[in-house]
């Protein structure tokens, strides 16, 4: 008997999962098993790249939700609604889900998982982080054994294929967007991906599976990369740097109080660590934790193959299970968070920072910029004078590892001196 599947939207990665059922040869004897039965797209008129018969096609997605026949929906509309109703549906009506939509899971998880816990239903989401990279199954099954210490990723394709571009041209942020949004690397509101909320949906689904608890997403501190400027990027490879938006999740210690830290932000990272090297829309997510160690991931983070082969290896995960025949939940396919996590403020926290100042030229300024620091307990790595501009100098300053409510509080009073013109940047140092 064949398992009736659902696929709500036919857009790039919907397709490529559609392409996959349809050609199951050489790939896993499952796929045989599974059957499309509907297909529910906005218009009916569209031609599409995928070989359907008309009647699998309808606009009433509510129709697939309800079917009593289909076992399995597969949301791949993307957005919030009715993204977020029709896999409450579907679990309502019993079905089991597996989706790609990383912003319905970070803000509505607790609801979609407790409605799927109540249901006895599969909620399958390896698709949401990091395209065909199986981070999720790794950090649910493969690594259950582990304590984890930190998940840290470049988890936006689009993001890091513009800041790579910006290392291997030296061109400013804003020139390179427009180009990339002209190649189609970049959406034409490129908000969710420059100003970090996408990589904050997928850091919040990471850390959950992590360290087993909720996160709230209004938890997690977020700064994109509009302020990345080509003069950040040249210093960064000078001091060898490299600069990577990334999202990290971390357990942490704060007054003794045991919490995560998980912030996204542009990040100056040794040029020798792992992620240095990941370049354009590549994905790589590294877990550390105990007894294991580090472990790398990385692969295409985003289109229509590789997000398609980890929406069907979730369908054939939930299919094979289903033929188990127990009726019971496979506890290392579901979720069992009930707790929120505790989640330190960003200025609670540890950080190195990098901090570029352009200050006065004349004798006894970078003392005073040192003497500031250290009244707030900022221990400094480096102070360099980079450049003279006439009467301005710029200055980098490298810190050590500091708590960032001093360094903060440190930054206000440079601000003040006679002396600064600007602080020019603050970026945070992995
Ligand atoms: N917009 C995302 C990115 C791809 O740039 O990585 C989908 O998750």
């Amino acid at each position: 008997m064949s398992c009736k599947i659902g696929i709500l939207g036919l857009g790039t990665v919907g397709t490529g999962v559609a392409k996959i059922l349809l050609d199951p040869e050489g790939r896993h004897p499952v796929l045989r098993e599974i059957e499309i039965k509907s297909v529910g797209v906005r218009s009916l008129s569209t031609k599409r790249d995928v070989d359907l018969p008309a009647s699998y096609y309808t606009n009433n997605l509510e129709s697939i939700v309800n079917d009593p026949d289909i076992e399995i929906i597969v949301e791949l509309i993307g957005g919030l609604e009715p993204a977020r109703s029709l896999i409450l549906q579907a679990i309502a009506n019993g079905k089991h889900v597996v989706t790609a939509n990383k912003a319905v899971l970070a803000r509505y998880g607790a609801e979609i998982f407790t409605a799927a816990k109540a249901n006895g239903v599969y909620v399958m989401l390896e698709a949401s982080v990091g395209g065909g990279i199986p981070i999720i199954q790794a950090l649910k099954q493969a690594l259950g054994a582990n304590r984890i210490a930190a998940v840290t990723g470049i988890i936006n394709g689009t993001t890091n294929y513009i800041l790579s571009r910006m290392h291997q041209e030296g061109g400013a942020f804003e020139d390179i967007l427009a180009n990339a949004q002209a190649l189609g690397y970049a959406e034409a509101d490129p908000t969710a991906d420059v100003d970090g909320y996408d990589a904050a949906d997928k850091i919040a689904i990471l850390a959950s599976l992590a360290f087993g608890d909720r996160i709230k997403l209004d938890e997690i501190y977020r700064e994109g990369i509009r302020n990345v400027t080509s003069i950040d990027i040249h210093w960064a490879t000078e001091l060898g740097f490299a600069i990577k938006l990334l999202g990290i999740a971390r357990h942490a210690v704060v007054d003794g109080e045991s919490g995560l830290d998980i912030r996204v932000h542009p990040t100056l990272i040794p040029i020798t660590h792992p992620l240095a090297s990941i370049n354009g829309v590549t994905n790589a997510v590294t877990v550390a934790g105990d007894p294991i160690g580090e472990v790398v991931f990385s692969g295409p983070g985003a289109g229509s193959g590789a997000t398609a082969s980890a929406v069907v290896a979730d369908i054939i995960n939930v299919v094979a299970a289903l033929k188990s025949g127990t009726g019971k939940i496979n506890q290392l396919m579901g979720c069992s968070h009930q707790h929120y996590a505790k989640v330190h403020s960003v200025d609670s926290n540890k950080t190195q920072f990098y901090v570029r100042l352009i200050a006065r030229d004349r004798p006894g300024v970078i003392g005073e910029i040192g003497m500031r620091f250290g009244k707030h307990l900022v221990n400094l790595e480096s102070i360099i004078q980079k450049n003279s501009h006439g009467e301005f100098a710029e200055v980098v300053v490298v810190t050590k590892q500091v708590v960032e409510r001093n360094f903060q509080t440190a930054i206000a009073d440079i601000k003040n001196l006679d002396a600064i013109e600007s602080i020019a940047t603050v970026l945070r140092i992995l």
